[in-house]
Formats: C-alpha cells, structure tokens, sequence
C-alpha cells in the first residue's frame, strides 16, 4: 500500500487532518476528524477495559506468576519541574540537533543511540569482512563489505557517514584504510565504531559533513537539544516559574504510587493505568502522526516484587504483543523484538519492542508501537533519594562538583511493606508504553484494502475498503432505506434509532445504494443493514458484510442483538 492513498483518504474522509490546516498547518500536530476520533477512542477504550476495568484481580492469568490487581490513574500534564529533574529528562531527555549555515533550519543528527539496537549488523558485517592472517592480524576484505553495505541498503539506514556518499564502494575504501591504521578486530568492532569510521574517513576526505536534507548546505557541529516543551506557571516568566509539558505519562503514576497504595485497598502486585497526552519537542517530525509533537501515551507502571519482576517482564511482554494481534493487527507486519544485552539500560535486565512495518519505513525495517521495559526500582528510587548511588544513576550530569546530588528526590518514603509476610521492600516496575497514536496509525494501515465489488449495475469496480476489526471500527452499522419512498425510511429510521442507543451506527437515504456502501467501506463500517420491499411485507432486512459482500437476511427484531454481538463478539 502507498502510504500517499492512507493519508488522502483519511484526510478525504475525516480521520485525520492537519492541525490549524487554515493557516498553512503545524508541523508535528494532527487533528482527529469524525472518523478519527471514533477510531482512537476505540483504541483507547479497548486497552483501558482490557488492561483496566474489565481486568480479573482474583483469577491467574495464563502465563502469570499469580493473580494481579489493576487499577488507574489521571494526572497533570503540567507537574512539579523537580519531576523532571529527578527522573532525568530535564538533563537528558535530548536529541542531537544541527543548524544549517544556509538555509538555517534545524535537522536531527542521527545519533550513535539509535544504531545501537542494529549491534547484530556490527558482528555479521566483522564476519564477513575481515579474514585472519597468518600473523594473527585481520586483513579487510572490501569487496566482501561493499556487497555487505549493498544487501542491507546501508546507505539509507546508516545516515550520517553514508548520506553524502552515494558510492558505497568509495565508502568502504576510507572504511579500509582507516581500520588498517587501527587495530581493529571482529571483536572489537561495534556498529558505532563502524559509523564513526565512516564519518571521519568521509570528512577527512571531503572536508563536508552530511548535508542538510533540506538545501544540501554545510550543518553545524551536533548540539543537545531538550526535547521538552516549556511554559510558565503564574504571571512571572522567571526561571522560578519554569514547567513543562510532560513528555511521557510514567512520572506521574510514579510519583502517585504511595497515594494509590494508601488510598485504595490494592496491594503488589499492582498496576497503575494512565492514557494521556505526552509532548515532545521533536526535531524532524515526520510520518504523518508516526512521530508528532503532541501524541498520546497508554502506559502502565506494574509493580511487584523484586523476586518475580522477572517472570511478569516475560508476562507482559506476551501478553501486550497478543493484545495488539487481537485488535487487528494480526498479521505479519507486527513482530515482537527483544533488545539486544548492549541496548539495555544499565538498571534493566529486559526491554522489548512491539513494533509495525509501516508502508513508509524501507523494506524489512520497523517502528516502535510499544516499549516493555524491566526497569528495576530505578524511577521510585530516585523519586525517595535523588540520584545519591553512583551505581543506581549513570548520569554524571545530575550530580554536582562536589559529588552530592544535583537534584534531590523528594524524600518521602515509596517502599512497600507486604502486610502477609512483613517484608519491606522497594518494588521493581515492568512498564508497558503504548502509543494510542501509532496504534491509531498502524490499524489505519492493516486496514486499508482494495479489491473490486460490483457496483449497482453489476459491474466489477475497484473498491477501497478499510478492514478494521469490528471492536475498533468507528461506525459499528450503516441503515439505508433502499428507496425513499412506500415508508421505507420510517423504519430504516426506527431501526437506526435503536442502533445508535448502543453504538455509533449512520443513516444514509441519498443516492444509488451502490455508492452508499462503497462510503462505509472507506469509513471500515463492517454491517449494513437495508431495509427493502420485502421488509415492508415479512420483517426482515439484508446484513452486508463489509468484507466478504455476504448478504444474509434476518429478522428487524433481532439486527441490533446480532449487530452487538458481531461487534463486541
Ligand atoms: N515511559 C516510557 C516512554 O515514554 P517511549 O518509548 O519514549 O517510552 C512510548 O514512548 C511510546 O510512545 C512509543 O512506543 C510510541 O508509541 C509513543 N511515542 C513516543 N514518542 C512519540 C512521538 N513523537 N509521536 C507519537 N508517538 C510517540
């Protein structure tokens, strides 16, 4: 599929515009039309009643260590700055960004950080690259690593040493030469250390870095740039009043936990349930919603304890991947993808990543949908002491010049205390970060089909249907009268009525009843129910199944059982 239909035909359609599309847009900032915000309301409700309100606290789920409560929360988009400070965004959250000297725009370095995950690239391309000499050294075989670089598009992947350097044989020649000077070995060698190889052979050479994607002109040096929104709390715009958007709702359900543990009668195992808005200042954004600037985030914060984080890891992990593939995405275009050792965070013994093949990315590359992070006790750690371990914290930054914390947590006790056993203890957190936007996105995706149907004067016509799983779909049914007359619409009317006091059903009368149907197709309505002659004289109407063209005749009575079985089914 092209991604340029998905995107006409949402805008076409309604289910999704450009923000303050009036005055030209806003980068990084999309509305939801009619459609849409059905469509994203469906996600979320789906996620929220099956992690949430529909969850089972007594019974053993398959896979799970032991019964789990689940419980939710709705905080402030705007909190303590001290928030930010402690959990590390206010020193790191950033990209590294560069300016171009022509055109003065600012472009996202690529950065080592986001090559690390390809780690597997570095030790296969070692393999196949250098041959041990007989003196013990590695001689490098550049031919072998040209159709290497070629096989895995590296040039596009591997942007900033590659980016300017369209020849790859050209590349791999300086990569020769540089590595010869060096003692590099297949052990030795990372990916990064093969990028930076890149990059400076390619500068040494040409005397240019990679140039601005936009006019081609000269980039300045990378510099770190925060990706965090800033305002003012009160009428000063001091520094003192300082605040930010929140960029991920985690903070909260971690700064709420002792709030949640003493208020309710919960008890860890537990997970804390937060949907909410999230804004990042995003360098580049791009791919329509993929990566935006104000998005919203399906998280949860699952406490436990230490003894067993790492069976609910494993839980968590499947039982997130499974709930993705039973809203729609049930193909092959969703896998599952565990981090490689190197990539884990140094307080994480698992992360994984659900991720989507979508129509814009290269040919066999995926974009995150959903993170599964074992996160140990860092984030309530540092909320009770700052950054005062220099084990529990990497961050140099956050502490001062006199080695004392630079930003103090808060103090206060988040430990739990198991009121069977006794024991105190300070829980470890497995987090499942969804993003109800690229959801959003990747269902719109699977769901965009063409295939032919025949039209009213039965001729095969190509067709665009949207296959949305029937939970997901924003309209559950479509009445149409088949003609507007011989009281017809009276009960197509009566009927939609009754439809719509459950679930968001449309009623059409204009137009040949061909052309009604190929509108709900592009909506992804899955039922349309018309009522014809024969209504008028047995009771009963036509159902079309939105993907089959099925048509089945039922009794007007039963339509709106059948219909809310089919669709919460
Ligand atoms: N608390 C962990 C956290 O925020 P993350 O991987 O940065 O982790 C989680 O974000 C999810 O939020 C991502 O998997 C993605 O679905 C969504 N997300 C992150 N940045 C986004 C952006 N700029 N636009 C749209 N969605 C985004």
């Amino acid at each position: 599929m092209e991604m340029e239909k998905l995107v006409s035909l949402c805008r076409r359609r309604g289910f999704l515009f450009q923000s303050s599309e009036i005055y030209g847009g806003l980068n990084g900032f999309w509305d939801y039309g009619p459609l849409g915000v059905e469509l994203k309301r469906n996600v979320k409700e789906a996620w929220w009643r099956d992690m949430v309100s529909a969850h089972d606290d007594l019974a053993t789920l398959p896979g799970a260590p032991s019964p789990y409560e689940m419980t939710g929360l709705d905080c402030t988009i705007i909190m303590h700055p001290q928030v930010w400070k402690v959990s590390g965004h206010f020193d790191l959250f950033a990209d590294k960004m560069q300016t171009c000297r022509q055109c003065k725009k600012l472009v996202r370095a690529d950065h080592v950080a986001d090559m690390t995950r390809d780690a597997e690239w570095a030790q296969s391309f070692a393999a196949c690259c250098f041959v041990p000499k007989p003196d013990g050294t590695m001689s490098f075989n550049s031919a072998e690593a040209i159709s290497w670089a070629k096989t895995r598009k590296l040039g596009r992947k591997l942007a900033p040493g590659l980016a300017l350097v369209r020849d790859p044989e050209v590349t791999m020649s300086w990569l020769a030469e540089d590595i010869e000077n060096e003692s590099v070995t297949p052990a030795t060698l990372t990916l990064p250390l093969v990028l930076s190889y890149m990059a400076t052979a390619q500068k040494n050479e040409t005397g240019l870095q990679t140039p601005c994607p936009h006019c081609g002109g000269d980039l300045t040096e990378p510099r770190d740039f925060n990706l965090m929104f800033e305002s003012h709390a009160g009428a000063l715009q001091s520094d003192e009043n300082k605040v930010f958007l929140r960029p991920e709702t985690a903070q909260g359900i971690f700064v709420n936990f002792k709030n949640v543990i003493d208020s309710s009668r919960v008890k860890v195992p537990v997970g804390i349930a937060q949907i909410g808005k999230s804004f990042r200042n995003e360098i580049t954004p791009r791919n329509f919603t993929f990566r935006s600037r104000e998005f919203e985030q399906m998280e949860i914060e699952f406490f436990c304890h230490p003894s067993q984080s790492a069976d609910w890891y494993k839980f968590w992990r499947d039982r997130r991947m499974k709930w993705w593939q039973e809203i729609g995405l049930a193909g092959e275009r969703l896998i599952l993808r565990d981090h490689h050792a190197d990539e884990l965070s140094h307080y994480s013994t698992g992360t994984a990543d659900i991720e989507y093949a979508f129509p814009f990315l290269p040919e066999g590359e995926y974009g995150e949908l959903e993170g599964i992070a074992h996160r140990g006790d860092f984030d309530l750690r540092s909320h009770m002491e700052g950054k005062l371990d220099p084990n529990s914290c990497p961050l140099e930054v956050q502490k001062g010049e006199d080695g004392k914390p630079l930003h103090k947590g808060s103090g206060r006790d988040l430990t739990y205390r198991d009121d069977i056993t006794n024991e105190r203890f300070t829980p470890h957190v497995i987090e499942p970060s969804a993003g109800a936007d690229r959801g959003t996105l990747a269902l719109l995706c699977e769901a965009y089909h063409e295939d032919t149907a025949p039209d009213d004067k039965g001729k095969e016509q190509t067709r665009v249907v949207m296959k949305f799983h029937p939970r997901i779909a924003p309209i559950k049914a479509a009445v149409f009268p088949l003609v507007k007359k011989d009281g017809m619409p009276e009960v197509a009317q009566d009927l939609y009525r009754a439809l719509k006091k459950k679930f968001p059903a449309f009623y059409d009368e204009k137009g040949a009843v061909g052309r009604r149907y190929r509108r709900q197709d592009e909506a992804g309505t899955p039922y349309c129910i018309t009522v014809d002659g024969q209504t008028l004289q047995d009771q009963t109407v036509t159902m079309r199944d939105r993907d089959t063209l099925e048509q089945v005749r039922l009794k007007l009575d039963d339509v709106v059982a059948e219909v809310e079985r089919r669709v919460t089914g």
